[in-house]
């Protein structure tokens, strides 16, 4: 059994509960919602296990939360961060199976930026040796949620549109929509990304700062037929897209890019087109598939990391001591994840 310390260092939320304000993932000063702070190293409880961290992945949620713009409210003093991967250094009652693994993990409140975390169990993902501990620290939110989504947009066509497809998720979904035989369409908003999503698998790729984006659209989804757009920016051209796809599409909102906010211009087409609008939450997919269903998606996810269909792109790499003070610079980077390691 290792032998803990009393303390440990964790980067922590400044505030609590919700700001009751909609303005994106994006930090300006990160001294505004961070704190450096020693906390005790908590004890698991039961069906808890205690990880010694290796690696965090900062994502979208992680800084809405920060800002109190997520769905589930911060704890002033408690360690942020939702996501990473370490070793299991104690288990509470129910959990000893995990003792000694390294492990993806998800905390069930936040928690994943500090040297301990304390996870449930079942929220923990053994990982095969040769997975990086870079891809272990993303080895469930992103790569669960494209399995779930690509499952649902198969269900309605082989074609399906993919907004901010620049992002990790973006371009999990368009690698595995082209293993899968289907055809992405995604959207970007940056030139340089065009070659780059149809090396990640995309039929089409379209540049959403091109004046005519709408008009090339059109012609792309009259061609392919998309009923699923799987929608992390929701913003006003996110609705025109969804207006130009044909009947029967689905609008599935799953992310808030864009702090603009999308005014519905043609409601007739829910009603005469049998259009729908809807959101997608993992949290709620755990909840409502089961552990079989759940067990299959997992051994597909690692296969994928295993044997490099799947790969987590690093942008930079954080100590939890530099967090407070380079988090902000460091998500000015492109095109990858910033990891933050102990
Ligand atoms: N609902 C769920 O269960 C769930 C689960 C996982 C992730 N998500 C969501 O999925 C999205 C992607 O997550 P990720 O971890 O893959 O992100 P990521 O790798 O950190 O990338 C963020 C991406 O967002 C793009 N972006 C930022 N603002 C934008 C805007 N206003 N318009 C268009 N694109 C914009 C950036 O594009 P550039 O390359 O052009 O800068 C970048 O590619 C996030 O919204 C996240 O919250 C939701």
């Amino acid at each position: 059994m290792t032998t803990l310390p009393p303390t440990m260092f964790a980067i922590t939320l400044v505030q609590d509960g919700y700001s009751g304000e909609a303005t994106g993932p994006y930090i300006d000063n990160v001294g505004d919602w961070l704190a450096e702070a020693e906390l005790p190293v908590p004890q698991p409880g039961p069906g808890q296990v205690l990880i010694k961290l290796r690696a965090a992945s900062v994502n979208p949620s992680d800084l809405h939360f920060i800002k109190g713009e997520y769905g589930q409210p911060r704890v002033k003093g408690a360690a942020a961060g939702f996501e990473g991967c370490g070793d299991v250094v104690a288990t509470g009652t129910g959990a000893e199976a995990l003792q000694d693994q390294r492990v993806a993990f998800v905390t069930a409140g936040s928690g994943a930026w500090a040297e301990y975390v304390l996870a449930p169990a079942i929220m923990c993902i053994p990982l095969r040796p040769e997975i990086s501990d870079e891809d272990g620290a993303g080895q469930i939110v992103n790569p669960l949620t494209a399995m779930a989504m690509v499952d649902i947009a198969r269900a309605d066509g082989d074609a399906f549109v993919v907004s901010a497809a620049t992002s990790q998720l973006g371009k999990l979904m368009c690698r595995l929509g082209r293993d899968l035989g289907l055809k992405p369409i995604a959207l970007v908003r940056r030139p340089e990304a065009l070659d780059m999503l149809r090396d990640s698998g995309a039929v089409e790729v379209l540049l959403t700062t091109d004046p005519n984006v709408l008009q090339s659209f059109a012609k792309v989804s009259q061609e392919l037929k998309p009923r699923v757009f799987l929608d992390a920016v929701a913003d006003q051209l996110s609705e025109q897209i969804f207006c130009a796809m044909p009947n029967r599409a689905r609008w599935i909102s799953y992310g808030k890019l864009s702090n603009e906010l999308p005014t519905l211009t043609q409601t007739g087409q829910l009603i005469f087109m049998g259009k729908q609008i809807e959101g997608f939450w993992l949290t709620n997919w755990l909840t409502s598939t089961s552990p079989a269903d759940q067990a299959r998606v997992v051994a597909e996810v690692q296969a994928r990391f295993s044997d490099g269909r799947w790969k987590t792109d690093i942008s930079e790499k954080l100590s939890l001591r530099d967090v407070v003070g380079n988090l902000t610079e460091a998500l000015k980077k492109i095109d990858g994840k910033v990891i933050i390691t102990p």
